[in-house]
């Protein structure tokens, strides 16, 4: 059973990781730390670090560390929940036993849920007395059905309308604030966040509510506001409709991807009921694994021109490393799913479905129809696109395949290609961890500017959260698991939590490189010597090197191309290449 977070919370706060590790392994006091030798690898030196005040632990010599419920995994092998009972039963902090008592229990998560319910319940009766939120639905071609089914409701048009509803049942503000259904204001008051707009419940797989997506009736922004990150709700870890049609989705044995509520609601009604939407966010890997668990194949639907952008069609690159099989349908002209059906039907909305392409030739047909692929230029273009996702997949038989595949399509030696995807593997295997602690030649601490960039990330003082989301878009950091990492920090601090390291590793998972990075860079002993004047100008920096290597890698990669055009003679191609790559130069210039 899943263990509520507010108790994870709890526990996390209430325990002392010096006291847990230093009951299983000899720790000795240094300076703010404890040091001890790593009980992770054979050593004789101490190399393992552990922070009281960031309650986490780092081992320098094999990179392994995290939070106390990591190193209890690790070092006790237990999995997350029997690790948190070890710390639960010395803590006196009682667990729920089965789901009766945990109902009972009056926990944060069971009052949230408890108060969602009862809020779309209200959305939904506010809407059978709202002649004009009624009349928009239909207008959009929503049914009753549909309606009562998917439990839309109406958001009322007033500032205290479920608030006064909720004080009334004795709810306070606070709680409705915590549920994401109330903001605050600036004289300590609160108002409702969903106003004047149609309801769409998003609900998890067991049938709770665990937010809102809200439409506007006509064309005034925003169009949508959303239920923020709340101890029940996150984003990225949820699918809409996947409640409604898991069944299906089992049966057909693929699920269908589309972005909007209206794309979800539309075709449902229309019989179509093998599918999900992301809610107009990039799918994220947890998404992914969601669905995974319901079939092993997704066809994305999406209009073209969102599809068609290079960085979507790598994001779809999730898929692979998941071994899930991705085909993807284009709809004409502008059209969404909703539209489409609305203009077309529901078969001929199934024919394009039956109709889509598996990732590999759309990609290479969205790259072919880009650059022209009979160029050397186009080539090595194309190539490097499809070997980025090629060396994603995990089986190595339908590697090889779509390998040779490729060679023959671009008419390319198939050998060569072989060599290129070993370069492009080698990029994505992570880095050797104690690498960026090495010392460096001339004796001084190397400390990569991404990782830097995380520590001062780290750092209460400064506010580089805010500075660092204005001037480095998440694109720029490199290493995905940094960007990964970046994001969450932004997050955190956009629900105006604290950021620590404890919380992160908490949320990412206390397993494997994001707990490293983590642990290490919350703890890079640079940050502790520096003055608030060298951080900021470690801050600046970063912030210039993290573009500038970005600049280097697209510079190098054009200087690569320019060669290979140069010698194969096309002289048309060679000019357009260095009017590029000045034109990069010149923009990369502050
Ligand atoms: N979205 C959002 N906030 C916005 C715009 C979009 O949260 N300001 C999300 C919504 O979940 C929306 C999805 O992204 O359903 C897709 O966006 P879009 O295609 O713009 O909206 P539609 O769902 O197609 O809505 P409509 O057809 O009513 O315009
Ligand atoms: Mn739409």
């Amino acid at each position: 059973m899943a263990i509520p977070e507010t108790i994870i919370n709890e526990i996390q706060a209430k325990t002392d990781i010096v006291e847990v590790i230093s009951s299983r392994i000899p720790l000795k006091k240094a300076g703010r730390n404890y040091k001890g030798n790593c009980p992770f690898h054979h050593e004789k030196t101490p190399s393992f670090i552990v922070s009281p005040d960031k309650q986490i632990y780092h081992c320098f010599g094999c990179g392994a560390g995290g939070n106390v419920f990591s190193f209890l995994m690790k070092y006790e092998k237990v999995e997350f929940p029997e690790a948190i009972e070890m710390l639960a039963e010395k803590l006196g902090v009682k667990l729920p036993r089965d789901s009766r008592q945990s109902a009972e229990m009056a926990s944060l998560a069971s009052q949230l849920y408890k108060i969602n319910e009862i809020a779309s319940q209200f959305f939904q009766v506010s809407l059978t007395g709202n002649a004009r939120a009624r009349e928009y639905l239909s207008s959009r071609g929503v049914g009753e059905e549909a309606i009562k089914n998917l439990k839309i409701g109406y958001a009322p048009d007033g500032w205290e309308l479920l608030l006064n509803f909720f004080k009334k049942k004795g709810v306070d503000a606070k709680l409705l604030e915590k549920a994401g259904l109330a903001i605050a204001n600036d004289r300590g008051g609160h108002y409702d966040r969903f106003r004047n707009r149609i309801v769409f419940p998003i609900i998890d797989l067991k049938g709770k509510v665990l937010g809102f997506g809200a439409r506007v009736l006509d064309a005034s922004l925003p169009k949508y506001m959303n239920s923020p990150e709340t101890p029940i709700y996150s984003k990225g870890k949820n699918l809409y409709g996947l409640n409604y049609t898991k069944e299906e989705i089992r049966k057909e044995g693929h699920a269908l991807i589309v972005e909007g509520y209206l794309d979800f609601i539309v075709p449902y009604q229309a019989g179509i009921k093998n599918l999900i939407a992301t809610l107009g966010t990039a799918l994220t890997l947890d998404q992914v694994k969601m669905l995974k668990r319901f079939a092993n194949t997704a066809v994305i639907v999406y209009d073209p021109d969102a599809a068609g952008e290079a960085a979507s069609i790598r994001g779809l690159d999730l898929f692979i490393t998941e071994d899930v099989n991705v085909y993807i349908a284009e709809l004409p002209g502008g059209l969404d799913p909703d539209s489409y059906i609305r203009k077309y039907g529901a078969e001929e909305f199934r024919a394009l479905i039956k109709s889509s392409k598996n990732l590999f030739d759309y990609k290479f047909d969205k790259l072919a129809s880009r650059v022209d692929s009979s160029s050397m230029y186009g080539k090595m273009k194309i190539a490097g696109e499809m070997l980025a996702t090629l060396a994603k997949i995990n089986n190595a038989i339908l590697k090889s395949s779509l390998v040779k595949k490729l060679s023959e399509k671009l008419g390319v030696d198939e050998e060569a290609l072989r060599v290129e995807l070993k370069k492009v593997k080698a990029d994505f295997t992570p880095r050797q961890y104690p690498k960026a602690r090495e010392n460096a030649p001339g004796g001084s601490n190397f400390v990569g500017a991404e990782k830097m960039m995380l520590a001062l990330l780290f750092d209460k003082d400064g506010g580089y959260i805010t500075r660092a989301k204005e001037q480095l878009r998440l694109e720029e950091f490199k290493s995905s698991s940094v960007r990964d990492i970046v994001e969450a920090i932004f997050n955190i601090h956009k629900s105006g939590e604290e950021v620590s390291a404890a919380r992160l590793i908490s949320m990412l998972g206390s397993e494997g490189e994001y707990a490293m990075l983590i642990s290490e860079a919350a703890d890079i002993p640079e940050t502790k010597e520096m003055t608030a004047d060298d951080k900021e100008k470690a801050f600046l920096d970063c912030v210039m090197r993290i573009k500038k290597d970005n600049m280097k890698d697209q510079l190098v990669r054009m200087q690569d191309a320019i060669k290979m055009a140069y010698s194969a003679k096309e002289e048309a191609e060679v000019k357009r290449l260095m009017t590029e790559y000045d034109n990069l130069v010149r923009s990369s210039k502050p």
